[in-house]
């Protein structure tokens, strides 16, 4: 089982060539020598997997994660790749229905739990998300569609598989806009995350799970979102496309 430790972990999205990829990491790398504040995860797209795996060799601090698997072992699904690819390649983490893909590639609960039991029997701990629109936010009920996401795709869901998983918030109106939710706000919404996992898996997992924020986080509002009780790390996508910002946020990890 993981233990709930402090994870920032970079999701570059569609961004960066392999060249590209190439100088972040070695300039990530150098700034990062001596840093151990927390576990450090990038998750560069596809085609620069297999090279930053490569340099991170010399530094297994900070790990490799994908953005993306399908659950079948193989077959005939094309542009799709598989776990055990993942696992191949060097990735110890992927990340499995972010807001982007549940909206533009219409992933639904029951295809997300198939990638959790997937992701984990090849041994990949998966960066699970939720998160509710503004609609949902304005109206208040950000609670009620939490708890959906949560119950649709963790519901009865063994523990072993679980325990592998970190479970990041991120309110689909925080991510991209440079309007990130505030710690309070977080806070709210990690606690009530735990309250739920709780009723559905008992305490002691729930209290053992890390829970991440994700959306809008910068250098500047990283401390503060990271001082919650509940919130155990970040997934920051703009701000780690550049080494100076997200090193700065690593570095305001406690
Ligand atoms: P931004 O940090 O760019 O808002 O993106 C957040 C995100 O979607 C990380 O997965």
């Amino acid at each position: 089982m993981r233990a709930r430790t402090k994870i920032v972990a970079g999701n570059w999205k569609m961004n960066k060539t392999v060249a590209e990829a190439a100088s972040l990491v070695e300039k990530l790398q150098k700034q990062l020598a001596s840093f151990s504040g927390c576990e450090v995860v990038l998750c560069p797209p596809f085609t620069a997997l297999a090279s930053v795996a490569k340099l991170l060799k010399s530094t297994p601090q900070i790990r490799l994660g994908a953005q993306n698997l399908h659950p079948a072992p193989k077959g005939a699904f094309t542009g799709e790749i598989s776990a055990s690819m993942l696992r191949e390649v060097g990735c110890q983490f992927v990340i499995v229905g972010h807001s982007e893909r549940r909206r533009y590639f219409g992933e639904t609960d029951a295809f997300l739990r198939e990638k959790l039991l997937a992701a984990v029997s090849a041994g990949l701990h998966p960066i699970f998300c939720v998160g509710e629109d503004l609609p949902d936010r304005e109206a208040g009920r950000w609670p009620d569609h939490l708890r959906s996401q949560l119950q649709g795709v963790l519901h009865a869901l063994p523990l072993p598989v679980l325990s592998e998983i970190v479970l990041a918030y991120e309110p689909v109106w925080a991510i991209g806009t440079g309007r990130n939710a505030t710690p309070e706000q977080a806070q709210e919404a990690h606690a009530l995350l735990r309250q739920e996992l709780e009723r559905l898996h008992g305490q002691s997992i729930a209290s053992r799970l890390t829970l991440q924020y994700g959306g809008s986080v910068t250098p500047q509002n990283a401390r503060e979102l990271l001082a919650q009780p509940d919130v155990d790390g970040l997934l920051v996508g703009g701000a780690s496309l550049e080494a100076e910002s997200f090193t700065s946020i690593l570095l305001s990890v406690e």
